[in-house]
């Protein structure tokens, strides 16, 4: 049984075929009979908010010929302490692959472990898989020359994240980067670096924990091919909002910081955004901004990802 809960669950050449699965699928939607899920149902199950991971994963798994179920987790019997193991064996027994957005990892991990269909990690607190293969594959159909593999297009570029590094975007770039060949530099203030866990997890996926952290954000977004960031409170750390809104303050992507970078560097967020607060509005709206192209890329790639695990 495939799961897909962390980038490094697809080796480097299913990933790079999941790339290439994924401009064949933008290339030909809307032109292509049904398929890979014919007749199955998925559910989503979800106990965090979400926009675009909802509605592309609905979309793309009825294009693929399934029927998406959402599931709001607060309204299962989870929401009443019904336990994880026995929630995966019976969900099993009616659908046919399972999208998750959770809290702790360790969640996902147990869904999978007693799941008998496969896993989709949509977001937990560590990782966000799907976000950073889709990120990844936005910038590859544009550095890609004709012929080359989309995914080695992305080898020895540079990538600047600023703001809460110690956070699933963070943890995610790190990992997928390292994955990718990517150089990673990471800044924020101390105390919001990357943690012991996603140190481990590079270890265990054989990966060199060689990425940047500084609290000096230009040092971070010096020669860098993209500039990088995500909201500065993310979902269940709402308490430590006032604390977190005036210790981020020093680290909001704006023309300078863009300038500290190559001249055609892109900007990149996973949205939802907060303007004059992690972006300014002049780059968030500059033509260096490429956000909706991968608001969008989330259905191409979510297809080729799902399509890879039946
Ligand atoms: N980027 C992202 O995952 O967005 P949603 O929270 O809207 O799904
Ligand atoms: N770090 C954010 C990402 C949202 C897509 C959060 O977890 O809320």
């Amino acid at each position: 049984m495939r799961h897909f809960l962390k980038e490094t669950d697809f080796s480097h050449d299913e990933a790079a075929a999941v790339f290439q699965n994924a401009a064949n699928l933008k290339a030909q939607r809307g032109k292509l009979g049904r398929g890979t899920l014919d007749g199955q149902t998925w559910g989503l199950l979800f106990a965090k908010s979400s926009t675009r991971t909802r509605v592309s994963f609905e979309v793309g798994i009825h294009e693929l010929g399934a029927h998406p179920m959402y599931l709001d987790q607060r309204t299962t019997q989870i929401g009443r302490g019904e336990t994880i193991s026995d929630t995966a064996r019976v969900l099993s027994r009616y659908i046919h692959g399972l999208v998750i957005r959770t809290y702790g990892h360790e969640i996902v991990e147990e869904f999978a472990q007693f799941a008998t269909v496969p896993v989709v990690n949509a977001l937990t607190d560590f990782l966000h898989p799907c976000q950073i293969y889709t990120d990844a594959f936005t910038l590859a159909e544009r550095w890609a020359k004709p012929g080359q593999r989309l995914i080695d297009s992305l080898k020895g570029k540079k990538l600047a994240y600023i703001g809460d590094c110690s956070n699933n975007m963070a943890n995610s770039w790190i990992l997928g980067g390292a994955m990718f060949g990517m150089k990673i530099a990471l800044s924020g203030p101390a105390g919001y670096g990357p943690g012991v866990e996603i140190r481990k997890q590079l270890a265990n996926d054989g990966l060199e924990d060689n990425f940047l952290f500084t609290t000096d954000p230009l040092e971070a977004a010096a020669d860098a091919d993209v500039l990088y960031t995500d909201v500065w409170v993310s979902m269940g750390q709402e308490a430590e909002e006032a604390e977190r809104l005036t210790n981020f303050k020093p680290y909001t992507i704006d023309a300078k910081l863009m300038a500290a970078a190559k001249k055609d560097a892109l900007f990149m967020h996973c949205l939802p955004a907060h303007i004059g607060m992690e972006v300014s509005q002049e780059v968030y709206e500059s033509p260096a901004s490429i956000i909706f192209d991968q608001a969008e890329n989330r259905l191409h790639v979510q297809k080729a990802i799902v399509s890879a695990l039946v």
